[in-house]
């Protein structure tokens, strides 16, 4: 009897910074013979017509689209970041029904469609993980993110038993340095201090004691899954994932950089075009970025989730005018809090020639390009391995969740990167870092190191490589499994 072709159904986190990484390993999932499913909410699908028109999710015949709501009320706002906790929460209360409905519904025997074989799900959209049981196959849980970071919420819940969290009395604590306490009892994790691990220990609000329980609950059920698997590379973090794996129950298979991987298919493989941006990219940035020196040019980006004030905004533009370089600065349409961003006609007329302003562009591209010679981030995981394999160096500006954790690693473990002050943004500070990444020593040295890093991410994701036998163990030892 011939063998069914397997099929997996991937299932991201609704937000920009885990829809991509889903959408690489769908990719090569699909490369290595999978038939997919590519799970959206209703909400994102939507964003992704009206960004990349009506074609964005036409798929193929064995790669396709379905999607499922995200429980929360309808929203008119086509391009608006959806607030974390509601999201996390809507999700966690009301995906699972339209989720194991639709996993019916691809068992149903339609024409083409093989029988669910696999569900490869998002680490905070355990929900699928209860459907995948019901179904009798592998659930393999993917946390798009850093493994320090994974330790990071992991370890809340000794954080709660060490007494650090909740906070008691909220401002006496914050003042006396507490988030400097030392947290020297994460296995793998030496050197810590509380200001390094995701933000929401940080403070006590509803929202913040939601995200806690909610992380606790999604990384604790973790051990109920097939499989973990991270977008990371084993060099990277290798005390951090030896923990991990010493931890959890279930194999831990590092696959990344999925960019990497990703960028190894043939260019005319099938769904080599499919992408998963939620903002319409703006074309010009990289014609822009021709005909600029290597090296030079300063490109600035807080991701898709990250908010500003109008005073944060005016400090980085004034330390991009005062720094004297050549900048690339994407202000998303929802980036600066309750308003559009106004950027001055006098800063406008002051770095006329020298800077472009886009709305959204294609980061990697931009990463990759010779010009550019340092990232001002937010430190989202994403960014932050976009720019080790562009071997760009990083000025780092976390804003919140695992960005404080991922800056720490940037900045003190794999050297490719300064810390800019998140709660005290001021122009002048800013134009002597961007000084220094640009042309100065620490700049270089920091260059070196990336590049450094980007050629052991390259070499993991040869084949042969460890990333690239990662992910083909994975198929075998358990995506298969369910055939
Ligand atoms: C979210 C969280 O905020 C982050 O902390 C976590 O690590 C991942 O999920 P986000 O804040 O959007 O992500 O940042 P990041 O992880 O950097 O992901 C953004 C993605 O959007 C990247 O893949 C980046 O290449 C892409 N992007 C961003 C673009 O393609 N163009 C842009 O202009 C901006």
């Amino acid at each position: 009897m011939e063998t069914e072709r397997p099929h997996a159904v991937c299932i991201p986190y609704p937000a920009q910074g885990h829809i991509n990484p889903m959408m690489k390993l769908a990719k090569l999932l699909h490369s290595k013979g999978f038939h997919i499913t590519f799970v959206n909410t209703e909400y994102n699908s939507r964003r992704l017509l009206n960004s990349r028109g009506p074609t964005a999710l036409d798929g193929l015949p064995d790669f396709c689209f379905q999607t499922i709501p995200d429980g929360l009320p309808p929203s008119d706002l086509a391009n608006c970041t959806q607030h974390t906790p509601s999201l996390c929460k809507s999700t966690m209360n009301s995906c699972l029904p339209h989720f194991r409905g639709l996993l019916t519904r691809l068992n149903g025997n339609r024409e083409g469609v093989p029988p669910v074989s696999c569900v490869v799900y998002d680490a905070i959209m355990s929900f699928a993980l209860d459907a995948a049981e019901e179904l009798r196959v592998p659930a393999v849980l993917f946390w798009p993110a850093g493994a320090c970071a994974f330790m990071g919420v992991y370890s809340y819940k000794e954080a709660i038993d060490r007494g650090l969290f909740p906070l008691r009395d909220e401002e006496t604590q914050l003042r006396n340095g507490y988030l400097d306490t030392s947290i020297d009892w994460i296995p793998g994790m030496p050197g810590l201090r509380l200001r390094d691990l995701p933000t929401f220990i940080r403070t006590s609000t509803p929202d913040d004691l939601f995200m806690v329980e909610f992380l606790i609950r999604e990384t604790h059920r973790a051990s109920r899954a097939s499989a973990v698997i991270l977008n990371t590379f084993e060099g990277l973090e290798r005390p951090v994932l030896d923990a991990m794996a010493s931890i959890l129950s279930p194999s831990v298979y590092t696959v990344g950089p999925l960019s990497v991987l990703c960028g190894q298919l043939p260019p005319k493989s099938p769904g080599a075009t499919m992408g998963s941006n939620l903002w319409k990219e703006d074309g010009s940035c990289l014609e822009w970025l021709e005909g600029r020196r290597p090296a030079s040019v300063v490109y600035v980006n807080f991701g898709s989730i990250t908010v500003i004030s109008n005073e944060q905004l005016v400090e980085f533009a004034w330390g991009l005018a005062g720094s004297g370089q050549d900048f690339l600065w994407v202000i998303r349409s929802d980036l600066v809090r309750g308003d559009s961003a106004v950027l001055s006609d006098e800063f406008l007329q002051e770095t006329r020639g020298r800077g472009l302003i886009a709305s959204w562009c294609p980061q990697e591209a931009v990463l990759a390009h010779p010009a550019v010679g340092g990232f001002l981030t937010h430190c989202g995981w994403n960014s932050t391995l976009e720019s080790i394999c562009g071997g760009v160096p990083m000025l780092c500006w976390p804003f919140f969740a695992d960005q404080q954790t991922n800056c720490r690693y940037a900045c003190a473990e794999w050297g490719v990167g300064m810390e800019v002050d998140s709660n005290d943004v001021r122009r002048e500070k800013l134009c002597a870092l961007i000084r220094e990444l640009i042309t100065g020593t620490r700049g270089k040295e920091m260059r070196e190191k990336a590049l450094a890093w980007k050629e052991r991410a390259e070499n993991g994701a040869k084949p042969g490589g460890g990333s690239a036998m990662n992910l083909d163990n994975l198929v075998e030892e358990v995506l298969l499994s369910g055939l």
